[in-house]
């Protein structure tokens, strides 16, 4: 008697913690089956290389034409940025240092300027910028983020690069 109650109870702690397990090896399977389709791309946050002159000098380009007719030529932003508008959008923000681009990765930033603040904040979140991924190739949002990046001092780069 006495046994089987340590039995089932000892059975029941191994369940715990497999259940355990799986709940921590979860967020882990999924990292790897993500890094697996990326066709061995590095999924870190360094994916726009602010390092390389071409790939800035192309992101110069598709910001001058794409970005800086709400963001500003020189990365301004609008005015007043972080107070909303009556229809309850906010302003553009600035992408220099005095922004917040810089508090947000490479990944998040990427997919902000494909789908657009709306589609990846959900919720019916109003934004007054559309999305670029019918006018942007992958390369050029890449380009465009290394271009904003490139405006950074380097140490605002390196901890934007860690996030
Ligand atoms: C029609 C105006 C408009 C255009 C054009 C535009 N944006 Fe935006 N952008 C905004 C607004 C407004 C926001 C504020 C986000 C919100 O609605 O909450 C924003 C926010 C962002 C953010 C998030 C910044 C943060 O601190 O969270 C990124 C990144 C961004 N824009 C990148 C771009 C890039 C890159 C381009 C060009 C390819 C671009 N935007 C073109 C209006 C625009």
């Amino acid at each position: 008697m006495l046994f089987a109650d340590s039995a089932r109870a000892e059975a029941e702690s191994i369940m715990n913690e497999l259940s355990n397990l799986c709940r921590i090896m979860t967020p882990v399977v999924i990292v790897i089956v993500l890094a697996g389709c990326t066709d061995g791309q590095d999924l870190t946050s360094n994916r726009a290389d602010a390092s390389n002159p071409d790939i800035v000098a192309r992101g110069e380009v598709v910001y001058q034409e794409s970005c800086a007719s709400c963001h500003g030529v020189n990365l301004e932003g609008q005015a007043n940025w972080t107070l909303r508008n009556a229809d309850g959008t906010l302003p553009a923000p600035p992408h220099d240092v005095t922004g917040h681009t810089w508090h947000h990765g490479d990944e998040l930033l990427f997919e902000l300027t494909k789908w657009g603040p709306s589609a990846v904040v959900g919720n019916d979140y109003n934004s007054a910028m559309p999305g670029f991924s019918d006018t942007l190739d992958d390369d050029d949002i890449w380009a465009v983020l290394a271009y904003i990046k490139s405006r950074w001092p380097d140490e605002v780069r390196a901890a934007q690069s860690a996030r």
